[in-house]
């Protein structure tokens, strides 16, 4: 497979569906593409990522949220971690995407709260990505003590820790 140009055509068509998963849900759909963009911001700061994985697990890494909701009344991480993979791998098995791929994107996506059974770079990546979006809505980033310390604790990568101290310390 000739990845490099296949991933931009997959990127569009993954974006596609996942705003028709969510459907007038702006506020999912505006979620996943800037964890998308952080992603793809500290993939290009990292060495030997498989960009297919960080493409798609940054772009479905919520993807069972209204499953979620629908089925257990709760948006929970726990739910999420279990309604989103089989979303997620419905959506890449019918693009053709290899079976390995789409395994380690399922594993993302059933971990992306608890990083419980998975430590892969490409998981470090969307991790990172959604701690950066997630931040500003749950903490009060005006404590700069309180949030260097959290910085500290849950950033997986350089990358992804340097953003951090720059959007949330004001270090350049
Ligand atoms: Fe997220």
């Amino acid at each position: 497979m000739t990845l490099a140009a296949n991933t931009s055509e997959i990127r569009e068509s993954l974006i596609a569906r996942m705003e028709s998963v969510f459907g007038d849900d702006s506020r999912r759909i505006d979620h996943a593409m800037k964890v998308l963009g952080h992603a793809e911001t500290i993939m290009d700061a990292s060495a030997g990522v498989c960009s297919l994985v960080v493409t798609a697990a940054a772009i479905l890494h919520d993807i069972g949220i209204h499953a979620a909701e629908r089925k257990h009344g709760s948006s929970a991480g726990k739910h999420q971690e279990i309604e989103g993979p089989p979303i997620a791998g419905e959506i890449l098995e019918s693009m053709n995407i290899d079976a390995e791929t789409i395994d380690h994107v399922r594993r993302i996506v059933a971990n992306h709260h608890s990083a419980r059974d998975i430590d892969t770079p490409e998981f470090r990546i969307i991790w990172d990505a959604d701690w950066l979006v997630n931040i500003p809505d749950e903490y009060d980033t005006s404590d700069s003590k309180s949030m260097s310390e959290l910085i500290d604790k849950v950033f997986k990568t350089p990358k992804g820790r340097t953003i951090a101290q720059e959007l949330f310390l004001g270090k350049e």
